[in-house]
């Protein structure tokens, strides 16, 4: 038996680090839960979905947060708990900033590291933004880069990382899916879609802060065009400034903005969509498993996987692009066909389980 610390702060983080500590759990690690709070209502609300509470809450978030703020205020308290807890293995997840604090303090204190979702890269500093920059700064840091693809396995390699401490294992969302969807579900907001098509939108990236003018009217262009048989649902991020963008430009009544939804609620509206629009990096893994085509409103991405399995288009953040995309695909059956295929370039399902087998050995190896 190990002690196992568990570093998140986000959303994304917990969704495919919960699997991963249920595994620990069940092979009975001394498993510590530490949630920086970098996101407060988004991620309580997951918690207590899932039924899980955390060990240590550092409870670090501001109303807009700078970047600066985020690891300036996990720092200390961070290492603090680390020094409390001297923790054998310490694992991160992605490209938060959480995750760069939790990679930093693992070099502080001396205690192993392990980042799980390692490798993805798009190679431009700026893009995602600051993510590409936090998981390329947690990869030379990591010790252990559980990594989903071989083609982000190729890039930890060309980086010169060590092969023999490179595992490609899925991805861990997968694993995650297999607990969340169900036949029998049912929602308000399904009810209320009825007979039309789902479109099923969320932006949220910093870098895209600034595009959300020309992002937003190009989804309200949509709407009004396909109003009569299409309905669009956006689960607005709690970020302020995406509020205040998304009142000033969303206003077509043909958009149904809600709270952001539990995993559960997420997985299974996303599994009824009809398409996905979005800027966000998890959702590209999960679209192609359930077979969602997806329109990424970005100009990047580092999940090329999707892209090459077809489920993935990227479209930028103009107007004139996002709708004529958009248009291709709701008034063309065979474009959206061709989309819409299932492939699961991210395993199946047992990222867990695989990772935990690599950290059994490990740690037996380490006597
Ligand atoms: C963060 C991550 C991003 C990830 C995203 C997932 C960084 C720099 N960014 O971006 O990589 O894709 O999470 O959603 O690590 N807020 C609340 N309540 C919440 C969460 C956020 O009010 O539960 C508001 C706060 O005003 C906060 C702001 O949203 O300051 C932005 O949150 P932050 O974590 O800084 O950035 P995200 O865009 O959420
Ligand atoms: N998600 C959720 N509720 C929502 C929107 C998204 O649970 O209202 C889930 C989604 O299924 C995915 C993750 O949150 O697993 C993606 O988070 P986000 O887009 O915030 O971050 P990113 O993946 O871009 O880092």
């Amino acid at each position: 038996m190990s002690k196992l610390m568990f570093v998140f702060g986000t959303r994304p983080e917990f969704i495919k680090l919960y699997p991963v500590i249920m595994e620990a759990r069940r092979r009975s690690h001394d498993v510590v839960v530490v949630n920086t709070g970098q996101h407060r209502e988004m991620l309580d609300q997951l918690l207590d979905e899932m039924g899980m509470a955390a060990d240590f809450n550092l409870k670090i978030m501001t109303q807009q947060q700078t970047l600066a703020d985020i690891l300036a205020r996990t720092l200390s308290p961070l290492d603090q708990v680390v020094a409390q807890v001297k923790p054998d293995h310490l694992f991160v997840h992605g490209d938060t900033s959480t995750t760069l604090a939790g990679s930093l303090i693992a070099l502080y204190r001396q205690v192993p590291l392990s980042h799980v979702e390692a490798g993805l890269r798009t190679f431009n500093k700026y893009s995602p933004y600051p993510e590409e920059m936090n998981r390329q700064l947690t990869g030379v840091l990591t010790d252990y880069h559980f990594t989903p693809t071989e083609v982000t396995r190729g890039n930890l390699e060309r980086e010169g990382k060590d092969p023999s401490r490179i595992f490609v294992v899925g991805n861990s969302a997968i694993d995650m899916l297999r607990y969340t969807v169900r036949d029998d579900y049912t929602h308000p907001v399904l009810d209320e879609v009825g007979d039309r098509k789902l479109v099923l939108i969320t932006v949220h990236r910093r870098e895209n802060i600034s595009e959300l003018g020309q992002m937003f009217s190009a989804i309200n262009d949509v709407a009004e065009r396909y109003a009569e048989t299409h309905r669009l649902v956006y689960p607005i991020h709690m970020n302020p400034v995406v509020r205040r963008a998304a009142d000033e430009y969303l206003t077509s009544s043909n958009i149904r903005v809600i709270e952001p939804l539990g995993t559960t609620d997420f997985h299974n509206i996303l599994s009824r969509s009809h398409l996905v629009m979005t800027d966000s990096g998890g959702i590209q893994e999960e679209a192609p498993s359930l077979g969602k085509p997806v329109l990424v409103l970005r100009d990047t991405t580092e999940r090329p996987e999707g892209v090459a399995a077809g489920t993935l288009r990227l479209v930028g953040t103009g107007r004139e692009d996002i709708v004529r995309e958009a248009a291709r695909l709701l008034d063309d059956p065979e474009e959206y066909q061709r989309m819409a295929t299932i492939a699961n370039p991210y395993g199946d399902g047992t990222t867990s389980q695989q990772i935990m087998d690599v950290m059994d050995k490990v740690i037996a190896d380490a006597g």
